[in-house]
């Protein structure tokens, strides 16, 4: 089966096509034809932030030519012209995105359909008018190519992926935990089996990356700060740099599995606040600054996961979203299921897929395009707080 994953819900336009075949299981194989990526990262750098309508905007611009060479790569872009020429209601679902219908008309009429067999989408969570765009373009494409639309939940997508190893499901046995960390998200999620999800913590108020971005902009790093953050604190402990501030682990000994990190940063700022910039050495107050922060995330992050490995049993863990991207956190992670002696095993995926793509859409997407579970495109909505499901 082949499927085209479409991937907006924040600020990357990704669009992909995936072939696979076989159920949820030892059977599962899948190659990816082609991928097509585009990030507004730098965009929306100089606002320290996603904008959601500038993001909307970007999307809009961008999908078509990622389409046209996730397909090119695949071969799948036939230089004969498309028989589907505008068809009669694609106006309509695109009326709110008149530069993507710019673009997708000539497209239609210059490219026949390919042969793809369903599109995946990301309907939910993320930026509402983000996640429009996408659904919108798949929905325009589904009734132009006359193939169906599977809604895929972007948190279902993450988990997906970190399951994946060598284009085939990971030998690993549920139960599984996901510790997803993102911008958006901070989240530890159990699964008996694929598609049945519980949310057994949250976060109380900022996401981890989400504290990385603000921590990153008061020591005025470039967004998105992850990445940056993560390169000082390692600086500092390459150069074996003291400890000068510590800064408080939030809900460390508390007896649930939720997080909390806005406190952190509001200990951040006071003690940026406190800091005179002009002061020499700058450069090691933020090295050291960022190491605390990042040691003090680690902390929290990996002692609530290891307290609800052992809480429920967990056979396998699984971690996702942008932040496990993080060298020294997937260290952590690592070195406490070992040091506990737990047999758990652990499923990161590479760094360079740890970030949002279309990948983790389109597999997600095809376990469901497989069980026939389809959108009612009538219906199909983008849903900013979508949920992840639980199956009764
Ligand atoms: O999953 P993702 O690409 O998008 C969302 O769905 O939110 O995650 C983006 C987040 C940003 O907050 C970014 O700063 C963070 O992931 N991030 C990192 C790293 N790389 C990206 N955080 C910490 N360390 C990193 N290396
Ligand atoms: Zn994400």
């Amino acid at each position: 089966m082949r499927i085209l994953g479409v991937e907006t819900s924040c600020d990357e336009t990704a669009v992909c096509l995936i072939e696979a075949e076989g159920d949820f299981g030892p059977d599962f194989k899948f190659k990816l034809l082609g991928n097509a990526l585009s990030s507004q990262a730098a965009l929306h750098a100089q606002y320290g932030g996603v904008f959601p309508n500038l993001a909307k905007r970007e999307h809009a611009k961008a999908l078509v030519p990622m389409l046209t060479q996730a397909l090119r790569e695949a071969n799948l872009l036939s230089s004969r012209p498309g028989l589907a020429t505008a068809r009669p209601g694609l106006d309509v679902i695109l009326s709110r995105e008149p530069e993507l219908l710019e673009q997708l008309i000539p497209f239609l009429e210059q490219h026949e359909n390919p042969d793809i067999d369903a599109i995946a989408v990301t309907h939910g969570p993320g930026l509402e008018p983000a996640l429009w765009v996408g659904v919108n373009f798949a929905k325009a494409l589904s009734m132009a190519w006359d193939i169906p639309i599977v809604a895929v939940n972007h948190m279902e997508g993450h988990i997906v992926l970190s399951m994946m190893k060598e284009q085939r499901l990971a030998d690993f046995e549920f139960p599984v935990l996901a510790l997803l960390i993102s911008g958006g998200h901070t989240e530890l999620v159990l699964s008996k089996e694929f598609g049945a999800y519980e949310l057994v913590g949250q976060t109380r108020d900022d996401a981890a990356g989400e504290a990385f971005d603000k921590v990153a902009r008061l020591i005025d790093l470039p967004y998105p700060g992850g990445p940056e953050i993560s390169r000082l604190a390692n600086s500092a402990r390459e150069k074996n740099l003291p400890r000068a501030f510590e800064l408080p682990r939030p809900m460390l000994h508390e007896d649930n599995f939720d997080f909390s990190f806005s406190g952190l940063k509001t200990a951040v700022r006071r003690i940026v606040e406190n800091q005179s910039t002009s002061r020499p050495g700058l450069d090691e107050f933020k090295m050291r600054l960022a190491r605390e922060f990042e040691d003090a995330v680690a902390d929290v992050l990996v002692a609530k996961t290891m307290r609800a490995v052992d809480e429920f049993g967990a056979n396998t863990v699984v971690v996702g979203g942008g932040v496990s991207a993080n060298t020294y956190i997937r260290h952590r992670l690592a070195e406490a299921l070992a040091d506990l002696g737990n047999p758990a095993q652990l499923l990161i995926p590479p760094p360079e897929l740890a970030t949002d793509n279309a990948i983790m859409i389109a597999l997600a997407g095809y376990f469901h395009a497989h069980n026939a579970e389809y959108a009612d495109i009538g219906a199909l909505k983008a849903s900013g707080n979508l949920r992840l499901e639980t199956k009764a």
